[in-house]
């Protein structure tokens, strides 16, 4: 199969240009299957259940999210009674929402998992003790012919570890949350294909895609609690993995796209 993964979706422009490439990458690529983060796609915070349908609509088969899954409070409903928009499984019992999802599409059955790591990030249950429920609960080639698991966080030990002890279980771990594309993308010794972080979809002339000086203002003056971070304003550069499997549901290719904007470089090659 081949699917394409598309890093955190951070503001309004970032989200219009994504929803355009996807609905063209999909004819152009024949994908089978689009997955999207979409934690910053509400003006840097959050996500609304419009904008989850409009990713729908451009042909998003699942979406993923991270820390910052409630931030727009009317997600709470929507995301209860979804099969498609994840959240970090790795949230304490009781979280509304699901952490892993299995669905149908056109050329097979898709399993996708949203984990989010503990070094330096927002509290959660152990992200290792996790491995065992995905493990169980997305088997390549009995349940599912394709399997990702979007491991959200800060460290890149964490997140390499993390794929380790997935590899020949999925077919592809990658890494959001940090905003920036890590040129590290490769297939496992085992057949899953990983890289440490896509990075986002968003403005590269910023400071992870929010306005520089309201962002350099809060490091500069942590004190001034003033300071609201907006999202920077400039052409987005959409930053996204295809990746492409065989018969036995592990990886032979993962292929960096940076489409648009500062940053733009199109390492895939048909
Ligand atoms: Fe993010
Ligand atoms: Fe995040």
């Amino acid at each position: 199969m081949k699917v394409l993964f598309v890093g955190d979706i951070v503001g309004r422009k970032a989200r219009n240009f994504a929803q355009k490439k996807i609905v063209k990458l999909k004819d152009e690529l024949q994908l089978d299957a689009v997955i999207v983060n979409v934690e910053n796609a509400a003006g840097g915070f959050g996500v609304t259940p419009s904008i989850c349908d409009d990713f729908f609509s451009a042909g998003a088969d699942v979406l993923t999210t991270g820390n910052h899954i409630w931030d727009k409070r009317e997600i709470i409903s929507y995301i209860s009674k979804s099969d498609r928009l994840l959240r970090p499984l790795n949230m304490i019992k009781g979280t509304p929402g699901l952490g892993m999802t299995v669905i149908k599409v056109n050329t097979g059955t898709i399993g996708v998992a949203n984990i989010m790591t503990n070094l330096f990030m927002s509290r959660t249950d152990p992200v290792f003790e996790k491995i065992p429920d995905i493990l169980k609960y997305l088997k390549l080639n009995e349940n599912v012919n394709f399997s990702l698991v979007d491991v959200h966080g800060e460290a890149s030990s964490e997140k390499m570890a993390i794929a380790n002890a997935l590899d020949g279980e999925v077919s592809a771990v990658v890494g959001t949350h940090t905003h920036v594309p890590t040129a590290d993308h490769q297939i496992l010794d085992k057949g899953t294909a990983y890289i440490t972080d896509v990075g986002m979809s968003g403005d590269y002339n910023s400071i992870i895609g929010m306005n520089k000086d309201d962002a350099l203002n809060r490091f500069l003056h942590p004190n001034n609690k003033k300071t609201r971070l907006e999202v920077s304003s400039g052409e987005p550069t959409l930053c996204a993995v295809v990746i492409e499997t065989s018969a036995n549901g592990l990886s032979k290719s993962i292929n960096p796209l940076r489409l648009g904007g500062k940053l733009e470089q199109v390492f895939f090659k048909t």
